[in-house]
């Protein structure tokens, strides 16, 4: 079976966009399965730098299709300037993006609820501030808006409407902002329901079809394993399904579909917003980490937290996505360190636990037991043979994947394409 998912193994911002992108070349759809534009995939081609939110990777890709599902949030307003962005560079959107019917809307209400419970003295979660919580809230509570409602005027108007009057009752409670004009704003969303139609389709039976005619998908996650709604940090998490689970509810493919699965972790880690963090490393060399690995977020510009590779959450993402290969990104950022600690185990009241604690207490009680590699004092970057790599490099790779019982199957060495390693006779050479 040769349709494939890759997926954050952390806490997401792991290069996705970069090896979606690489490895898109050998398949004929991309599809996201969650999230929304909460995300942001870079992905570097030369000079050019391209941020992907909520259009899937692939549309990079000359004679490749891009489908959003159904699992998906959308913004129509970020949608749109997405598209006019990619096709302003250069990126023709048009006749390959797909839209699923069943994709559920972002609207002013969502950003408007997001306010109220990120402004909870100490309750906030540290989002991007896009709605995307919200709405999936309002989906899992039955009253949400969907794509077909969105570009069916005569269906769109009451739900809208009786939306805008159960947030209205909210925000006035709250005494929170300005009411949002519901005439004019449904106005403008049935403008965008109307630039979108000629996008919206049934992407389920779409990739259905497409896997019948024998092509092959690959499904590209957002966000990481550790922000899922059931396995990440609840309630330090996004929304969504971002786990391989995901990809079946998200899209109407069918588990028995999917051929393999790929995790892309950095060779350290991070995260942003709030939430536990076991490895994060506070002073001086967390600010290195930051500034070498140029660990701002895409989407936010927050910095990023650093800390480093974390084996006992790997093994946990490892478990929860059945992974067959990892790709370790960013391996160069880590040229200058002399000494590299990887995180072997947790410790809790002084026990060393196996299971992932499931509270924010226990997971911020947490103690991590180091090991200290050695680094490997020469120039990573830009290497593209394993071979070449320096011997203490590999040894690094080697013990990140005795440690996690999965295969470094590839390793990224730049942002660019080209700065990639996939490992000879690896699991992920056959799968690609
Ligand atoms: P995503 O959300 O998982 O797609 O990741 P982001 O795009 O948010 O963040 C990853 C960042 O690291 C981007 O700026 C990439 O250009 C960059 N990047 C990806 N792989 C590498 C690598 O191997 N080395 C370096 N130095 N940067 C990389
Ligand atoms: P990509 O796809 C990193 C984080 C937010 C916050 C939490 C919830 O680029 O890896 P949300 O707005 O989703 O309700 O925020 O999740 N978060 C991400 N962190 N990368 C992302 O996406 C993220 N998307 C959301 O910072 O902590
Ligand atoms: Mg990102």
């Amino acid at each position: 079976m040769s349709n494939l998912v890759v997926l954050g193994a952390q806490w997401g911002d792991e290069g996705k966009g970069k090896v979606v992108d690489l490895f898109s070349e050998r398949f004929d759809v991309v599809v996201r399965y969650q999230g929304g534009h909460n995300a942001g995939h870079t992905v570097r081609i030369g000079d050019r730098k391209v941020i992907l939110k909520l259009v899937p990777t692939g549309i990079l890709r000359k004679n490749k299709q891009a489908v959003i599902g159904n699992g998906v949030v959308v913004d129509p307003a970020a949608l749109l300037q997405e598209i006019e962005g990619l096709e302003a560079a250069g990126i023709p959107v048009k006749g390959r993006l797909f839209v699923s019917n069943r994709a559920h809307v972002i609207t002013p209400f969502h950003r408007l609820m997001e306010q109220l419970s990120e402004s909870r003295p100490g309750r906030a979660i540290g989002t991007t501030s896009r709605g995307i919580g919200p709405c999936y809230e309002d989906k899992v509570g039955r009253r949400g808006i969907r794509i077909a409602d969105l570009i069916d005027p005569e269906v769109f108007r009451p739900i809208y409407d009786n939306l805008a009057a159960d947030k209205e009752v909210i925000r006035a409670a709250f005494n929170l902002g300005e009411p949002v004009d519901v005439e004019a704003t449904r106005r403008q969303y049935e403008e965008y329901g109307a630039r979108l139609a000629p996008l919206v389709v049934d992407t389920a039976a779409m990739l259905n079809a497409a896997i019948r005619d024998g092509k092959r998908l690959l499904f590209e996650g957002a966000q990481g394993t550790m922000l899922d709604i059931d396995h990440g940090t609840y309630p330090y998490v996004t929304s969504s399904s971002a786990g391989a689970g995901g990809v079946a509810s998200g899209t109407g493919v069918a588990p028995t579909r999917i051929g393999a699965v790929l995790g892309v972790t950095k060779a350290y880690i991070t995260r942003v917003g709030g939430g536990p963090f076991p490895t994060e490393i506070h002073g001086a060399t967390g600010e290195e980490l930051r500034k070498i690995g140029n660990e701002f977020g895409a989407v936010t510009g927050r910095p990023r937290r650093c800390g480093w590779f974390d084996v006992p959450l790997l093994r946990y993402t490892a478990m929860i996505n059945g992974f067959d290969s990892l790709v370790v990104t960013k391996l160069d950022v880590l040229d200058s360190f002399r000494e590299i600690p990887v995180c072997t185990g947790y410790k809790l009241c002084g026990k060393l636990i196996t299971d992932m604690p499931a509270t924010t207490q226990a997971m911020a009680a947490v103690e991590p037991v180091y090991e200290n590699l050695p680094g490997w004092g020469k120039p990573t970057a830009g290497i593209t043979k394993y071979s070449d790599l320096p011997a203490r490099a590999r040894d690094y790779l080697q013990f990140l994947a005795e440690q996690t019982g999965v295969e470094v199957g590839a390793i990224s060495t730049g942002p660019e394409r080209s700065q990639t390693i996939v490992v000879p006779g690896s699991k992920l050479e056959k799968l690609l």
